[in-house]
């Protein structure tokens, strides 16, 4: 178990996330029936290219949401880009290249609404109330925050890094976002924005309580595997261990050529003993829609060569239209720029709207 499923499972235990487990396919069930019940909230950081892992993980879900009728909500979350690093970095290029990713996926701007943090000054506005409503002692025993320090090798705890899951609550609670589809390292933010939305409500609200100002958002969590990468660690950019989704069919044959799997030719299926074997093997079968037990029989005595190359063609093959229309979006930035636009408008209007509520509630609308 990493520090961090062990940070988790102390605070969320495996009673309460079998609990959140049985909820989310309630949900899912609810979503079937009524979909306009719900609206959704997720968001990425700019912090680098969306790969497979993202894509597998959280990406096609939203999609699924989306076409299934949800109102889904896509956040670029650009103020949390500085809780663990020093600078924003090439910020403006990772917007557009993240905008870029949404709709090469299949975001459909016209459903979806796509925004950032930093264009929405009544969201980043709800920070100051929500802020009084916790304390340093909670903020600190945060095992996200925590662990993610940890991941910054001896930076000091920044008033940010401390604070960023109040302002998370922000993003989901402005909305009035009601589902927030989620792997299990942001329940504990999940957690946080309902304390928060319930402490907000008792000490402001109406009396009678039958107009709370904030929604109750629930998590939806995913049961994707995470995807590990090239180095047979878990898929992520900061260590480099990825297959974007924007990479060229070469770089990605280059990039799979040299990943790590064992010295076995005779290729199965045995996540368990064979980790780096079994998820290129999961990456093909995902890519492919093949059974990767299948795909592993197909492969048999051709050792690690011949399942580096099923798996860069699965991989380029599902790849290539999404790629086509990324390449595509890239080049027209003024198109990525007005759906950001048309995106921030809307959320403008629905953050004035509720800090007008949340400011009425205050006695602080003179
Ligand atoms: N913290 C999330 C992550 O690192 C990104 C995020 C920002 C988010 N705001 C959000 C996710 C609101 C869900 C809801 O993945």
């Amino acid at each position: 178990m990493s520090h961090q499923d062990a940070d988790l499972a102390a605070t969320f235990s495996q009673a309460s996330l079998a609990r959140t487990r049985q909820r989310s396919a309630e949900i899912d069930a609810e979503i079937t029936k009524d979909p306009s019940r719900f609206r959704v909230l997720t968001g990425d950081r700019p912090t680098g290219k969306l790969h497979l892992g993202h894509y597998f993980g959280t990406l096609a879900n939203r999609v699924k949401l989306q076409d299934r009728g949800v109102d889904t909500w896509v956040l670029v979350a650009d103020y949390q880009v500085i809780t663990d690093r020093d600078g924003v970095g090439p910020i403006r290029e990772r917007v557009l290249s993240l905008v870029a990713d949404y709709l090469a996926c299949g975001i459909d701007p016209d459903r979806s609404t796509i925004f950032h943090h930093s264009a929405v000054p009544a969201l980043n506005q709800l920070l100051l109330p929500f802020l009084s409503l916790v304390t340093e002692s909670e903020l600190h025993r945060n095992p996200t925050v925590k662990a993610e320090l940890e991941a910054t090798d001896g930076r000091a705890m920044s008033g940010l890094l401390l604070t960023y899951p109040v302002h998370q609550a922000a993003d989901i609670l402005f909305c009035r976002a009601n589902l927030v589809p989620v792997g299990k390292d942001q329940l504990p933010h999940l957690e946080q924005a309902r304390v928060i939305a319930n402490r907000f409500d008792k000490r402001y609200g109406r009396a009678d309580q039958d107009r709370p100002v904030f929604r109750r958002p629930e998590a939806l969590l995913s049961e994707a595997a995470a995807l590990l990468g090239t180095d047979g660690y878990k898929m992520s950019k900061s260590r480099r261990n990825t297959i974007e989704l924007g990479m060229d069919a070469d770089t990605t044959a280059k990039v799979l050529k040299k990943a790590v799997t064992d010295s076995d030719r005779h290729i199965t299926y045995d996540p368990e003993n064979r980790p780096e074997v079994a998820n290129l093997l999961l990456i093909a079968s995902l890519c492919s829609g093949e059974d990767p037990a299948a795909l592993a029989a197909q492969i048999g005595d051709g050792g690690g060569g011949k399942l580096k190359a099923v798996t860069t063609e699965a991989v380029n093959e599902f790849l290539a239209p999404i790629r086509a229309r990324r390449a595509e979006l890239i080049a027209d930035e003024g198109y990525l720029l007005k759906v950001l636009a048309a995106g921030n408008a809307r959320a403008n209007e629905v953050a004035d709207q509720t800090l007008a509520d949340v400011r009425t509630a205050m006695n602080m609308d003179y």
